[in-house]
């Protein structure tokens, strides 16, 4: 029995916050296995999965492709660029092919949010969203969510400010609902432009200036300015927005609580939303969260095919 009870993770609203919970736990021991010197378990032996990627990623496929290995999944990884879809095979075509070639699991990647969705529709293999368009990121979420609990010891009543581009961010979309579920409050921190046109279906209360809030934050998840999925700035300047949301040595040692973490879903854009200062800090987790990534999507893949028992 799969101790995950929804078929797919599209959005992170597909887990209760007890099954939430049971991924932060089984991630924490596979973070321990990944400290072995022998990674590898059989858990997933026999399983396949393929990673369909259709916008570029350096953490999420990477991670769970390490992640794939070390459970002993037979992987595949896809990218349209070398496939049919260049002689002019569409995605939903070459879902159904590889659905014929009776996979486990897809986790995919593509630039329109719902595409997920979609898959889920046409295949009988599970699938896990690795994020898709501006709608969600659900095991960005996820990761965010471990490196959280494992600095604080818990996440309820934690205040978390999300600075930046939260228009155009699916790590904002899936991260907010899931805090306010756990008993967090989540702050969108963002010029008016950058805003959600509806801040409070996620979950999330609307600050305006970084200066005036930061006092309060916990946790201070920066966020870049996603060029890719816009056409042009939605602000007068980069520099007037690093003057305005950047995280600088400034506001990092006069104005945020001195215990408060500093996280960042990568890649970061040194100079904008963050100095090289801050990224040298301590109190910035960004690696960590790239380790955690790796645990908890072994925990999440464990969970959805059919692991139950303790991991050993
Ligand atoms: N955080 C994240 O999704 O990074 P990648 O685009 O490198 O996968």
């Amino acid at each position: 029995m799969p101790s995950i009870k929804s078929k797919h993770l599209i959005r992170i609203q597909d887990l209760t916050n007890d099954e939430i919970y049971a991924v932060l736990e089984n991630a924490a021991t596979f973070k321990e296995i990944n400290e072995r010197p022998i990674k590898k378990l059989p858990t997933l032996r026999g399983r396949t999965i393929i990673n369909l990627f259709l916008e570029p990623s350096t953490r999420t496929r990477s991670s769970f492709e390490l992640a794939e290995k070390r459970l002993s999944a037979d992987s595949l990884n896809f990218s349209a660029s070398s496939s049919a879809t260049v002689k002019g095979e569409s995605l939903l075509d070459t879902a159904e092919t590889f659905d014929a070639m009776k996979v486990d699991m897809v986790v995919a990647r593509h630039k329109y949010g719902g595409y997920c969705n979609i898959l889920a529709d046409h295949m009988d293999a599970k699938i896990v969203n690795g994020g898709d368009g501006i709608h969600q990121h659900p095991t960005q979420t996820l990761l965010d969510l471990f490196t959280i609990y494992e600095h604080f010891g818990r996440i309820e009543g934690l205040t978390v400010g999300i600075v930046g581009d939260i228009y155009h961010s699916r790590v904002a979309g899936s991260l907010a609902p899931a805090l306010a579920s756990l008993g967090a409050t989540p702050i969108f921190i963002a010029p008016p432009a950058y805003q959600p046109d509806v801040p409070e279906e996620l979950g999330a209360q609307v600050a305006y200036t970084l200066d005036e809030v930061l006092p309060e934050l916990d946790v201070v998840n920066l966020l870049r300015i996603q060029g890719e999925r816009a056409q042009g700035l939605y602000v007068p300047s980069l520099r007037e927005y690093s003057a305005l949301y950047g995280m600088n040595s400034h506001r990092m040692n006069n104005l945020m609580k001195k215990d408060a973490i500093i996280l960042h879903p990568g890649p970061m854009n040194r100079g904008v939303e963050v100095t090289a200062e801050v990224i040298a800090d301590p109190r910035m987790l960004v690696l960590d969260q790239v380790n955690a990534g790796v645990a908890v999507r072994m925990a999440v893949m464990y969970m959805m095919l059919g692991g139950d028992g303790d991991v050993e």
